[in-house]
């Protein structure tokens, strides 16, 4: 392994460690083995989780007047996946190692050698560069004996047992994005929201994916957080409000979830690259200990899926311009990020290990927990009563964390870990003169509070 590959496996292992440890994110299905490509969140990875998509949510629906939310099935009719292109066009090249079996995208495959994206590339190009490059060997056995490269749908295929035979058949959905297009007019007709104006969508998806390690960066099942942003095309420039949106994903990467701009960068997609339904694609990069690498994409889908789903379901879903009567069918432009990445994202940026500890700087607001409260001494009844107070009443507001086990540097030890941003202790002046220290993750100082002082305190800290 060269030595590039050795530091950015040490450094995800480091962090896959801390996650398993520190009930962040265990292997999926692990006692009975695990299953490839799935995984579970712990306590404080739920909570991360929850922390980041509620910003995303306030940021995007609850501070905007021209997005509001939805929520669509995850199983949806075949219809949907025949018109937008997915049935037959969301498919990944793969590879099998004759030897040992091991599957693998042809194209990650193929970049080992080429060390350049050739995602997109026709299967006969993959298929005779792997064929002549000898040393692209199966990391698994080493050896260079591969099937034919060939084509493996995405799309997670369910039988229904309401409905009859070929009836039967749907999809689990591949995207969130289908959801806001087959719901398009619904939403025209029953709120009030005007062109240009957007819909966005929290959920899972599913893809029937092949990938080695890397954690959650790409897995079977996944959280994504999409909004299609419907416009007129004759009123709307689609690259100005292209460049809007590329500038608004690049704030909330930096503002709200505090990532340092050196990790961050745009790429642009190829021709070859670029989905079928759209016309300018590009990625904003975040680099992962494995390289930069895909954490939100912006496309451009012009009107192409709602044109398909009117084709498809013979309903018109096209709108009248209330001021000309004359018939739009909406232009899309479509920034989609996906949640687990962002999580993924904000563990690497924020992992720092300092002399005597490893810490999770991660943002006040972000941290799964924002307090942890302790006794100074575990067997001191006063001392634990009243910390418990001081815990149930915190918890009123924040998310808090009780510990009474090990001594004060053990609980400080393990709280840096998970990111907790205060510590509280309670110790025997507390009961003279009901003041408590705080303990700051970053600084490590400490000082002294009033306890009546201290939702207030965490509250401006906090924000
Ligand atoms: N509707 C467009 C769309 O789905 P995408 O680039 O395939 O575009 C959007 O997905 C985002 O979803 C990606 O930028 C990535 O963050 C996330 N994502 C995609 N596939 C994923 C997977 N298998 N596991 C985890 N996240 C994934």
């Amino acid at each position: 392994m060269n030595a590039n590959l050795m530091v950015a496996s040490n450094a995800m292992d480091k962090i896959i460690a801390l996650c398993k440890r520190r009930g962040f994110i265990y292997p999926g299905s692990e006692i009975y083995g695990g299953l490839a490509n799935t995984y579970d969140y712990g306590p404080a990875g739920t909570e991360l989780l929850r922390n980041i998509r509620n910003l995303w949510w306030n940021n995007f629906v609850h501070k905007r007047d021209d997005i509001v939310g939805l929520d669509a099935s995850v199983i949806s009719h075949q219809e949907i996946w025949k018109a937008s292109g997915h049935a037959t066009g969301f498919a990944d090249a793969m590879v099998d190692c004759k030897n040992c079996k091991l599957r693998l995208r042809a194209d990650h495959l193929t970049e080992r050698s080429t060390k350049k994206k050739v995602e997109g590339k026709i299967l006969e190009e993959l298929e005779k560069i792997i064929q002549n490059s000898k040393d692209l060997v199966c990391p698994n056995c080493g050896k260079h004996d591969w099937t034919e490269v060939r084509r493996f749908n995405l799309l997670f295929p369910v039988n229904l047992g309401i409905v009859e035979e070929d009836q039967s058949l749907a999809y689990l959905r591949g995207e969130t994005a289908q959801g806001m297009f087959i719901n398009f007019k619904n939403v025209v007709d029953s709120t009030r929201i005007k062109l240009p104006f957007g819909i966005a969508q929290l959920g899972k998806s599913f893809r029937n994916e092949v990938t080695l390690g890397n954690s959650v960066f790409r897995t079977l099942e996944f959280e994504q957080g999409e909004i299609e942003y419907f416009f007129d095309a004759d009123k709307t420039n689609w690259e100005e409000l292209f460049d809007e949106w590329r500038q608004t994903m690049w704030n909330f990467v930096v503002e709200e979830l505090g990532i340092n701009e050196k990790n961050l960068q745009w790429r642009v997609h190829s021709d070859e690259e670029r989905s079928f339904y759209s016309k300018r694609t590009e990625d904003l990069e975040y680099k992962f200990p494995f390289g930069f690498k895909e954490l939100w994409g912006i496309a451009y889908r012009t009107d192409y899926d709602l044109v398909q789903h009117m084709k498809f379901s013979s309903k018109d879903l096209s709108i009248t311009d209330p001021q000309t009567g004359k018939k739009i069918m909406p232009h899309v432009i479509e920034p989609a990020v996906g949640i687990n990445r962002m999580l993924l994202m904000l563990l690497s940026d924020s992992y720092r290990e300092e002399e005597k500890r490893i810490v999770l700087k991660l943002h006040p607001k972000l941290a799964p927990y924002k307090v942890a409260v302790f006794p100074l001494l575990a067997n001191k009844p006063e001392l634990v009563e009243k910390a418990k107070k001081i815990y149930k009443d915190l918890r009123k507001n924040f998310s808090v964390v009780f510990d009474d086990r090990g001594n004060i540097g053990k609980r400080y030890y393990s709280q840096d870990e998970i990111g907790t941003p205060f510590c509280v202790t309670v110790d025997f002046e507390t009961l003279e003169n009901d003041t408590v220290t705080i303990r700051d993750r970053d600084t490590m100082r400490q000082e002294r509070t009033k306890v009546n002082k201290l939702v207030s305190c965490f509250q401006d800290k906090i924000s």
